[in-house]
């Protein structure tokens, strides 16, 4: 059994429709991407699958279990975790207490409670705070744990979302254009990173991106749709052969 599986996604925004018949299937210990030009609908795939939006038609079921329905924290909760495209962080309280409330989250404490620190989330603190201090290690971001996010460069906001995420041990974790405004530097650091929480923790990471250079070097199949329409899957060496991909591309200088 898949641990996603989506069977033929519309969504129609009013009278746009932004995805048709989607379907794809993710295993457990998968590292694949989702790739195409701006407006072909990949964020709404994510905003599908995550629960922020469903679908006009169709399914998703993750480890499973039929999602529709349910909300995004709830989604959440089965074991999944997402950054966006344009990053959302707390900006008023340190990189490590979003790690923290992230996590809070998680354990089945409402927002609420973990704001007004209630009794069962303080008892719980002590454990929370090890695993925040562990992943933002395993991030290199121990040196900015007490900083708000809103003083660091782009390029560690990034890493905190990425951080924020993975510390919910999700089975699926999706990235949204993780390497978007990045230096080159920091392409390659997040590439190492990616890598690394994949070896590390066996999980099925699904990105959307849009720097070639990241999903050719990571990911083992990929999807590419175009006006809402999957036009290829392969491996990055077969899609970046194929005439219906590049004629895709044409005028779009990323690929
Ligand atoms: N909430 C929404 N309401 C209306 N239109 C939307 C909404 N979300 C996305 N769209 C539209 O759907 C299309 C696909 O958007 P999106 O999934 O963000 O594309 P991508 O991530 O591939 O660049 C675009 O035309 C976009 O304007
Ligand atoms: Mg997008």
């Amino acid at each position: 059994m898949p641990l996603l599986e989506i069977l033929g996604l519309t969504q129609r925004f009013g009278g746009l429709q932004a995805l048709t018949n989607f379907t794809a299937a993710l295993e457990e210990h998968d590292l694949v991407g989702l790739i195409g030009p701006n407006g072909a609908g990949k964020t709404t795939v994510f905003n599908l699958v995550s629960g922020f939006y469903t679908p006009t038609e169709g399914a998703i079921v993750f480890n499973g279990r039929p999602t529709r329905g349910l909300r995004p924290h709830q989604v959440a909760g089965m074991g999944m975790a997402r950054t966006f495209q344009n990053i959302r962080l707390w900006n008023d309280m340190t990189v490590l207490d979003n790690i923290r409330l992230a996590q809070s989250h998680w354990l089945g404490y409402g927002l609420w409670d973990a704001v007004w620190r209630s009794r069962r989330y303080l008892r719980t603190e002590k454990s929370v705070e090890k695993k925040s201090r562990e992943v933002l290690e395993i991030m290199s971001l121990t040196d900015y744990v007490e900083e708000l996010p809103k003083n660091l460069p782009y390029g560690l906001q990034r890493r905190v979302e990425l951080a924020r995420a993975l510390s919910t041990s999700p089975r699926l974790l999706l990235l949204d254009e993780p390497a978007a405004g990045l230096n080159s530097a920091d392409v390659d650091g997040l590439i190492k990173h990616i890598r690394w929480i994949y070896d590390q923790f066996h999980i099925c990471i699904w990105m959307i991106e849009h720097q070639m250079k990241v999903v050719m070097s990571l990911c083992q199949r990929l999807a590419v749709i175009d006006f809402g329409r999957t036009i290829a899957t392969g491996t990055p060496a077969e899609i970046q052969a194929n005439p219906a991909v590049i004629n895709a591309y044409l005028g779009d200088d990323t690929l």
